[in-house]
């Protein structure tokens, strides 16, 4: 439920305004006030009559409106929102957003803004796929704005894949998990997730089997209980969740960076595959067979331990340092020694044996080993061992 929100929603320019109109009814039937405010571009798909209307609001437009201004400044209206939302986030202002620029009413409130900002990106495939829009996703999610969507299906324009507005449901899903007052609310966690990428030359790596679907779902499960959540991923297969600082990283070593840099945390979850090793003699080029049939020796380097790291911290030590263990045999003996060594509090131990389906699957069967012992939790989908997860671990922050 949203009663008493109040969230200011800038419309975009793009053909999905219409869905805007929806989206204020769908936030209003939940309790929340919607103060719209439409750019010039947003008004050529739809008028300033009927956001009004639906929004039972006066809906700002200008910037030098000084009426406005006498009424409520733009400094002020950015901040008197709990949440902003842009819907449709076109690639015009989203590309506005990533480069600072406050050159109309919309950009100025996204600059001056203290609140958190969701953006539900909509635009042409071939626009969401330019590495431009690209670029600037991945520096608007690192800056902490929230995003939710794209999603892939047929558009306006006729062609088919990633683009589409969200629905305004599942929008309004996103908005409830920002504005989340569960009991994790005010308490920064950092989960980190999926595989990492060690390079051997410019175009090869290695990795793992790791999907990142269980780190995605405890991100989403720790956010939905109202938690601040930085989500540090390596190169996923899943898409990350809405609502949490978003940090893309390849390799372990950049994780480590991104770890340190995103502390201090009230908890840590180290959920990642992180490669133990990476490739010392890493090639600057493509590395070609030199016809001898000699292979070339590759020579590894051991990766630094991120959850051991994080575990031993004399100062700023989260209060609580989750990892997890996946092994294939002896699962619980080694998950409790690895809980020894590492110095952490809990291990969420797993069995990623081929024949049980886990790494890559939409399944897990876990064992969470602390100070208390061994509780061994049925076999959940991924994002019932996140819900659980998350709730023991609000439990033990309150
Ligand atoms: C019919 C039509 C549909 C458009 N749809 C989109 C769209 O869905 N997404 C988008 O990013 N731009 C779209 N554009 C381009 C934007 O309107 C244009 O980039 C505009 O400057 C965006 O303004 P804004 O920053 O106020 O959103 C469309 C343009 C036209 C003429």
């Amino acid at each position: 439920m949203l009663a008493g929100k109040r969230i200011l929603l800038i419309v975009g320019g793009g053909i999905a305004a219409f869905k805007s109109l929806d989206l204020i009814r769908r936030l209003r039937e939940r309790g929340a006030t919607v103060t719209p405010v439409l750019t010039k571009a947003s008004e050529e798909f739809v008028t300033p009559l009927s956001t009004s209307a639906l929004a039972g609001q006066k809906v700002y437009r200008d910037l030098f409106d000084l009426t406005d201004e006498a009424e409520m400044g733009h400094i002020e209206l950015s901040r008197a929102a709990d949440l902003v939302v842009v819907a449709p986030a076109t690639a015009d202002l989203m590309a506005k957003m990533t480069a600072g620029l406050a050159n109309d009413l919309a950009s100025t409130l996204l600059m001056a803004t203290d609140k958190r900002v969701l953006i539900a990106p909509a635009m042409n495939v071939r626009m969401w796929e330019h590495p431009a829009t690209q670029r600037n996703l991945v520096t608007l999610q690192g800056d902490g704005i929230m995003t939710v969507g794209p999603d892939v299906g047929d558009m306006a324009c006729g062609e088919h894949g990633p683009g589409r507005m969200s629905e305004p449901l599942a929008i309004v899903d996103a908005v409830e998990a920002a504005l989340a007052d569960g009991p994790l609310k005010g308490k920064h966690v950092l989960v980190t997730s999926g595989p990492t990428h060690e390079p051997i030359d410019p175009v090869r790596y290695i990795a793992n089997r790791s999907s990142g679907a269980q780190g995605t779902a405890i991100a989403r499960s720790l956010a939905a209980l109202g938690a601040d959540v930085t989500f540090i991923t390596g190169p996923a297969d899943v898409s990350p969740p809405s609502g949490v600082k978003v940090v893309k990283v390849q390799t372990a070593r950049e994780m480590k960076d991104a770890v340190d840099t995103a502390l201090p945390a009230d908890a840590a979850v180290f959920a990642a595959a992180v490669a133990d090793w990476r490739v010392e003699n890493a090639s600057g080029s493509k590395m070609k067979k030199d016809g001898s049939g000699k292979a070339p020796a590759l020579e590894f380097a051991e990766n630094p331990d991120i959850l051991a790291g994080v575990s031993q911290l004399k100062k700023g030590r989260p209060k609580l340092v989750v990892g997890f263990a996946a092994e294939t045999d002896d699962v619980d003996a080694n998950a409790t020694a690895k809980r020894k060594r590492k110095g952490c509090d809990w291990i969420v131990a797993n069995d990623v044996s081929p024949e049980t389906g886990i790494m890559g699957g939409s399944e897990n069967a876990v064992s969470v080993i602390s100070d208390e012992g061994t509780e061994v939790w049925p076999r959940l989908s991924k994002d019932q061992v996140a819900a659980k997860l998350a709730e023991k671990i609000a439990g033990a922050l309150t």
